[in-house]
């Protein structure tokens, strides 16, 4: 194992426990993961009064529910008598209000206690200061963000403000993300770090190795040639190819807010800590990133696509599968990789080369968050 300096092409990543040390990763949860705005559940999935969607976000779980005004709230997911978990199902509906299925103290929809056994007994008791606990909600590109922060950054600066490389950020907004409707979703449960697969999003130095199939949609993804990504411009697609779908064959047309010089391109954005976007010209990609453990990441990534397409019932396994068969072949690699992050061999970590070295700036930025394990050396294309 070398000891020498990393000469000056390469910049250091992070050494190999950063990605199975459980205390890195339980530091990571609570310094980003719980601090930062996190993308919790696509707005139509609570889609009137009453229904709800839990979601894991870093050490907690919060529950998203449609209040009988319509407005989108978010909840710790913990009864404020004893602290049983008050709703245990992914999703569901209730009729006007969450009943604790330990001691039936029950909540509206805003949260206010509203009943428990000898409540009455209980006149000194505040319904609204022992009703269930806030998170901060915001709603952007169609997706409810929480945050479990009692004091939550600034959505514009470190959410709406931080989305970023791979393809112009500003094409986010030209998609009108949040006017399209979820075709399809799809749930990967990877047995990988989170970083493992964030890293393998902002590169496309694989993309030349492990894409048999899609690979020439954009000719660049073939080529392994993020950097034109990292221009701004986006990846063209090939001069052969009708649409961004598996077969290259005809996609739904342009939306309606995409300009026609976008009309052939592919942008990939990262907002950090855990979303990754694709977007192409008749569909966008959210791919929204649960750390689960240093050693499982969730990565819950919807289809979406303009909502007269997704009434149709128009065809878009075609669209779905390309970037299906993308994330089967990133994640097994992100799976392939992971044992070898405890090797003696890795246990000073692995080096980027240049076409990678912006990989550094998250590493910088992973490893300067305050409480984020010991700054050490240094230290976006999905495709
Ligand atoms: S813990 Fe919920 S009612 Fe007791």
């Amino acid at each position: 194992m070398t000891t020498t300096p990393v000469p000056p092409s390469l910049i250091a990543a992070p050494p190999g426990h950063h990605y199975t040390d459980p205390e890195v990763f339980r530091q990571e949860q609570e310094r980003i993961v719980e601090s930062m705005w996190f993308c919790a559940v696509h707005s139509a999935d609570p889609d009137k009064p009453g229904v709800f969607r839990t979601v894991r976000v870093g050490r907690g779980n919060v529950v998203v529910a449609r209040t009988r005004t319509g407005a989108l709230r978010a909840f710790l997911n913990v009864c404020r008598h004893c602290g049983a978990r008050l709703c245990l199902e992914e999703s569901g509906e209730v009729r006007r209000a969450f009943r604790c299925p330990y001691h039936a103290w029950t909540y509206d929809l805003d949260g206010k206690l509203t009943a428990a056994p000898d409540l009455t007994r209980m006149p000194d008791v505040d319904r609204v200061e022992y009703g269930l606990v806030g998170a901060a909600l915001r709603e952007w590109l169609g997706y409810a963000w929480v945050c479990l922060a009692p004091e939550p950054p600034s959505f514009e600066e470190t959410v709406v403000g931080a989305a970023e490389r791979l393809g112009d950020p500003a094409a986010i907004e030209h998609h009108g993300t949040e006017e399209l409707a979820p075709g399809r979703r799809i749930t990967y449960d990877v047995k990988a770090n989170r970083k493992l697969l964030a890293e393998n999003f902002v590169e496309c130095c694989h993309c030349a190795t492990i894409r048999p199939g899609p690979a020439d949609v954009p000719p660049e993804f073939a080529e392994g040639y993020a950097a034109q990504c990292h221009a701004g411009h986006g990846a063209g697609f090939g001069e052969d190819v009708k649409g961004f779908t598996v077969d290259g064959s005809e996609g739904f047309g342009r939306l309606p807010e995409v300009a026609a010089d976008q009309d052939r391109r592919y942008h990939a954005i990262t907002v950090k800590p855990t979303v990754f976007v694709d977007l192409v010209p008749d569909h966008v990609i959210p791919h929204r990133v649960f750390p689960l453990a240093e050693d499982r990441t969730v990565v819950e990534c919807d289809w979406l696509h303009a909502p007269e397409v997704v009434a149709s019932g128009a065809d878009v396994p075609k669209s779905v599968e390309l970037f299906h068969r993308v994330n089967s072949q990133d994640f097994e690699a992100c799976e392939r990789t992971r044992p070898a992050m405890s090797s003696r061999a890795y246990r000073r970590g692995g080096v980027l080369v240049p076409t990678e070295h912006h990989i550094g700036s998250f590493h910088e930025w992973l490893l300067g968050s305050p409480g984020v394990g010991p700054r050490r050396g240094a230290g976006g294309s999905r495709a």
